[in-house]
């Protein structure tokens, strides 16, 4: 429901940027309002003026508009909005935000913000196509901003292909699933999850560690889906490559010994996802100082131990302490579903997702996955999908579990 929502309404310098006219009527006639901001070359598509006459408010460009700093500052302006919207955004703007400028207005309330981001990206189809633009919209939606468009057709340079501006309406009906994200029920409230998440770094001298190439991605993606439906998540995170996930207790680690004491720390809790790429074992005793080639050309011996598998511990606590919902994952690259059933019941787990991590899939570090789920029934293939997509399967059946007590177990 857009109605009684008030909208920031960012519009960067684009041929589109009219389009920015019809979405206000488009938000107003749903019963929402508007403050629009302009970026100076927004002001050479569209004026302020017919702007501020249909917002009913004056139109912002300039962080010296704020001429009342004290009564409404760019920080205020920001936060008060329900839903920052970014419409035209062009692929400069885009680019500030992701890196984090704050030049004028419009990148300074987006950097001020917690508020949720909206952006209906417009511009030249070989400039949607750049390498920079694609990594740029990778960190926007690793930050969690969300996107509407572009649509594809003829642009007005005359090239053909994807970078039109999305027609208001779709903008609104985006706007409009974004509030009904926000307001749709939250069957996780009251519940604490635990996440693992990441690989872990195990130091075999002061400046050397042994690791594994999990990125984080589908750790970050679950957590953020279980806060979404209102869980208060504890990420206990190793040196990941993704962005924190939002709405999280983060808890970053090194080692798979911080691993297990922070989840243990972090107990009681009513489900626990194992996600995290634990390093099998570490070096037995890591040296004080940098390990020197010594001339002869002979290599150091390293001598393992085993690292505590956390899942497996965790699984096997005594029914006061045991989450009622312990999940973990399996990376296999040989007979996925025979290694993956024998692990969930060796770990003692109730839920096992195993996916095919072999060279060439690009499961570990990518944006994609194949998930096979067991449990005490069989198993169930998931197809292939991305991390996120699977994260919201994952939370939804965690919810679905939790409200049905035990309905998870079944070892
Ligand atoms: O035995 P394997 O490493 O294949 O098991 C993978 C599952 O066990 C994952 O859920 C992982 O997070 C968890 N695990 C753990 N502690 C370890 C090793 C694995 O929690 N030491």
């Amino acid at each position: 429901m857009i109605a009684g929502k008030h909208i920031l309404l960012i519009v960067s310098g684009g041929i589109a940027a009219y389009k920015a006219l019809e979405l206000i009527r488009l938000i107003q006639k749903a019963g929402g309002t508007v403050q629009a901001i302009l970026t100076e070359s927004a002001t050479r598509f569209v004026t302020p003026l017919s702007v501020s006459t249909l917002c009913g408010r004056p139109a912002l460009v300039e962080l010296f508009d704020l001429t009342r700093e004290t009564e409404i500052g760019h920080i205020e302006l920001s936060r008060s909005a329900d839903l920052i919207v970014v419409a035209p955004a062009t692929a400069h703007l885009l680019a500030r935000m992701a890196g984090g400028l704050a030049d004028d207005l419009a990148s300074t309330c987006l950097l001020a913000t917690d508020t949720p981001v909206l952006v209906a990206p417009a511009m030249n189809v070989r400039m949607w196509q750049h390498p920079a633009t694609r990594r740029n919209l990778e960190i926007l939606a690793a930050d969690g901003v969300t996107m509407v468009g572009p649509d594809e057709g003829e642009m007005a340079c005359g090239e053909y292909g994807p970078g039109r501006l999305a027609q208001p309406q779709a903008i609104l009906t985006a706007i409009e699933a974004h509030f009904a994200r926000m307001e749709a029920p939250r069957p996780l409230a009251g519940r604490h999850v635990i996440v693992t998440s990441g690989p872990t770094r195990e130091p075999i001298d002061p400046v050397r560690y042994i690791s594994n190439q999990s990125s984080g991605r589908q750790g970050a993606a679950i957590a953020e889906a279980l806060a979404e439906l209102g869980a208060r998540v504890s990420f206990v995170t190793g040196p990941a490559e993704v962005t924190d996930p939002r709405g999280c207790d983060i808890v970053p680690v090194e080692t798979a010994l911080e691993m297990e004491k922070a989840v243990n720390g972090a107990l009681p809790a009513d489900a626990a996802i194992f996600c995290a790429a634990v390093a099998d074992w570490r070096v037995a005793s890591p040296a004080g100082n940098k390990i020197k080639k010594d001339g002869s050309g002979t290599p150091p011996v390293l001598e393992f131990i085993q690292n505590p598998d956390i899942l497996a511990s965790i699984a096997r606590l005594e029914p006061a302490r045991r989450p009622a919902l312990v999940v973990g994952f399996a990376a296999e690259t040989e007979n996925l579903v025979a290694n993956a059933e024998a692990k969930r019941r060796a770990k003692g787990c109730d839920w096992l997702l195993a996916n095919d991590v072999s060279p060439g899939t690009g499961v570990m570090g990518g944006s994609d996955t194949a998930i096979v789920f067991f449990d005490a029934h069989g198993s169930e293939d998931w197809g292939q999908a991305s991390k996120r997509v699977v994260a919201r399967r994952l939370a939804g059946r965690v919810a679905g579990a939790l409200a049905a007590p035990g309905s998870a177990q079944g070892v």
